[in-house]
């Protein structure tokens, strides 16, 4: 197996050698023809307001739904968010969510816009006040889908407090992906995630940071490998909840590893890669809607941006999901079991209130196609520092020998026995306390970005 690796690497590094800063331009326009923002560099204050028409026109539509087509006989969640369970949910969302107290709760952190590249981000910054002696590090924060920024506000305190046993504190910069809430969508085909890659780190240098860590789950994820990839320079460290390479040598020696999965992955967690026909079988069970998003996202949004009973089903049902497949044999989902009513509630008024659900699913054919696999940048390995977390309901595993031919300083891994996709939501104090460490480890680092594993 290890000279097969070697073999490989050895591939990995003739194929990575070319530059990958030049696949993407650096200053791509995503905003309308002839608009006036094109030298706008300001940072200016933003507050999340519910519009009263919107809230009056959302409680009409959950009030005046057709009825739903009952569910077959204790199919639960297996066919998809079960009808019985949906009415519940629309008159809390209609009748107990606090709109008031909900929109204030979202206003709680420091919130801005600035214009990149022609679309305005949206961004929460929390600063924190530190002692002489401690040094304020940038830590960027990227959510993916269906998510929003709303995953990260109980982690938010956390990150961001000061401790007396570290020397540095965390400054938290979490944007909405363009497309996403209260970010700009692009005007014309193409921003996939490569070059949402550029936005973000040009979007960093607005903001006066060259250098900056990087955290990402879900799209989070996907788009902070490419800013590696692109942009080694400035990605001082990668900590991530979805670790994953698409490259074909991992994907290869994964699948090769079925012969002999020891050879791959730790018998602790060999479950969770092998038998390698159960995990896919799994995941074409559940992933019908990245198909459905990544060849017609708007069809669908037709009826997301209609509907908040279909848009609280297409999401719900992707949290109780990703949360653990348990839930599709509960009659409710488990939703509750995991999250409050209020913080999933929070998450669909982001993408209701903004009506941006069709900008959002078209990540997925912007990334997911012909234009990116020919890039290539998936398969460009990258020496950034990387520490992942891996929860143990995560929809993929991968281990550290599958997952060096992408990322070949890969510090450390945090394997942990309980929680799902939504980690930074679902479990916001082992998140941060992870991501501390990430960024401690980082820190020690030699300066020229060569970390030595951590056994
Ligand atoms: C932006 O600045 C450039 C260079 O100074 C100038 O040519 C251009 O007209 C400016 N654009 C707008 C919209 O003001
Ligand atoms: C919808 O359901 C209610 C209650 O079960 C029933 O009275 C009504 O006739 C149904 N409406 C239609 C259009 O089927
Ligand atoms: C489904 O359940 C209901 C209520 O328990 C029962 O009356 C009905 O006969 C069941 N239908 C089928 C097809 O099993
Ligand atoms: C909603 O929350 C606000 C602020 O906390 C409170 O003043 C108001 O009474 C609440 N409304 C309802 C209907 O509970």
């Amino acid at each position: 197996m290890a000279s097969f690796q070697k073999v490989f690497a050895i591939f990995v590094i003739i194929s990575g050698s070319c530059h990958a800063e030049d696949l993407v331009s650096y200053d791509e326009w995503w905003g309308p023809e002839g608009s006036s923002t094109e030298n706008d560099t300001s940072i200016r204050p933003f507050t999340v307001q519910f519009d009263e028409d919107i809230i009056t026109d959302l409680k009409y539509r959950l009030s005046h739904h057709r009825n739903f087509t009952s569910p077959l006989n204790d199919s639960a969640f297996t066919y998809g968010f079960n009808s019985d369970a949906l009415q519940s949910w629309l008159t809390y969302w209609s009748d107990t969510y606090n709109f008031t107290e909900r929109e204030t709760y979202l206003n709680q952190f420091p919130q801005y816009k600035s214009n990149v590249q022609g679309l305005d981000i949206h961004f929460i910054r929390v600063t924190p006040e530190v002692p002489s002696g401690v040094e304020v590090v940038p830590l960027l924060l990227l959510h993916g889908w269906p998510g929003s920024v709303r995953e990260f506000f109980k982690a938010i305190p956390l990150l961001t407090a000061v401790a007396d046993d570290r020397d540095f504190a965390v400054e938290v910069i979490a944007p909405s992906l363009p497309g996403f809430g209260f970010s700009d969508a692009a005007t014309r085909p193409g921003l996939g995630s490569s070059e949402m890659a550029v936005i973000l780190r040009n979007f960093m240098f607005r903001l006066g940071y060259s250098k900056f860590y990087v955290q990402g789950g879900d799209w989070g994820a996907y788009i902070a490998t490419d800013m590696c990839t692109l942009f080694p320079k400035e990605v001082i460290g990668f900590h991530t909840n979805l670790a994953l390479s698409l490259s074909p040598v991992s994907l290869g020696v994964w699948a090769l590893g079925s012969i002999l999965p020891s050879a791959v992955v730790d018998s602790s967690v060999q479950d969770r890669m092998y038998p390698l026909l159960n995990i896919v079988e799994g995941l074409l069970r559940e992933l019908g809607y990245l198909h459905l998003q990544t060849t017609k996202p708007d069809t669908v949004g037709i009826a997301m941006s209609d509907s908040p009973a279909g848009l609280l089903a297409y999401i719900l049902q992707l949290f109780s999901m990703a949360t653990t497949r348990d839930n599709n044999n509960k009659a409710d989902g488990g939703l509750t079991d995991t999250f409050s009513r209020e913080e999933l509630l929070d998450n669909l008024m982001i993408y209701w209130m903004t009506n941006s659900f069709t900008t959002s699913a078209r990540l997925y054919s912007e990334t997911f196609n012909i234009r990116n696999v020919k890039m290539g940048i998936y398969a460009m390995p990258t020496s950034v520092p990387m520490w992942s977390v891996h929860a143990k309901n995560e929809l993929v595993y991968q281990s550290p020998t599958v997952l060096k031919f992408k990322f070949t300083n890969h510090v450390h891994a945090t394997i942990l026995d309980e929680f799902g996709h939504f980690l930074a939501l679902q479990a916001p104090g082992v998140f941060a306390e992870d991501v501390l460490k990430a960024i401690t480890a980082f820190r020690n680092c030699s300066i020229n970005n060569i970390c030595i594993r951590a056994s």
